[in-house]
């Protein structure tokens, strides 16, 4: 495996994170895919795990790699979600949602007993807003007015990729919101979720308990412990 790569460096490292046996969250994006290959291969060897996948791309490759999963339904007991993000806080604090999939990211999230973030190094800011926008999911349903209550709080761009409005697995609308460097996530996240039409943001407050930045050499920051 090549470790430097710190994606996948990062994503060898989050294996140290595994029970031995148990409910795995498969997050999205490039990073997890390298995670979820490695997990693959774990099944492979006769560990017992089991995934919850964050998304219908993840559950197609896990599907394919023979990693057994459970149903969309729940409740799950998850031990441990292996996700990435698009940008990481020097509280831990994260935007996600760079591949559409925050909202299945969070519900897996809030259902894992230990939700471990990998990220290459690029990742990495002190303050939220500093590199990324915050992704938003809308419904479909009257999203310009949608939009022009998301107005209050920054410029928002309907994602689009090839001409055509980006879609969710859910079938919503994505929106990119410039909000500038993000003073309080936590409020920021509360107005959101309060304007009608607002499905999920892309903040993660104080929902990393572990983040595993790739490099030479791989770093492992806890909450409460970065500085
Ligand atoms: C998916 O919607 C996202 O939250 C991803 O987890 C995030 O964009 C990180 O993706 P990469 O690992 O590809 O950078």
């Amino acid at each position: 495996m090549d470790v430097t790569d710190p994606k996948r460096a990062a994503a060898l490292a989050a294996l140290q994170e595994l029970p031995e046996h148990g409910v795995i969250g498969l997050g999205t994006g490039s990073t997890a895919k390298l995670f979820i290959d490695e997990v693959a291969r774990l099944v492979r060897a006769g560990r017992r795990l089991v995934g919850v996948p964050t998304s219908e791309a993840s559950r197609a490759q896990a599907e394919a790699l023979g990693v057994p999963l459970l149903d969309d339904v729940g409740p799950w007991e998850i031990d441990v979600t292996v996700d990435g993000a698009d940008e990481v806080d020097a509280a831990l604090n994260l935007i996600k949602g760079g591949g559409a999939a925050h909202t299945r990211e969070k519900i897996v999230n809030h259902a894992s007993r230990k939700n471990v973030i990998v990220v290459d190094p690029a990742k990495l800011s002190r303050r939220l807003g500093e590199k990324w926008h915050v992704p938003i999911e809308v419904l479909p349903f009257g999203h310009a007015s949608t939009a022009r209550a998301l107005g209050a709080h920054g410029t928002p761009s309907l994602r689009t990729r090839e001409g055509a409005n980006v879609r969710t697995d859910a079938g919503n609308l994505i929106y990119d919101l410039n909000a500038g460097v993000i003073a309080d996530p936590a409020a920021l996240d509360a107005a959101l979720h309060a304007i009608p039409g607002v499905v999920e943001t892309g903040l993660f407050v104080a929902r990393a308990d572990v983040v595993i930045v790739g490099g030479l050499p791989v770093r492992r920051l806890e909450r409460g412990a970065a500085g």
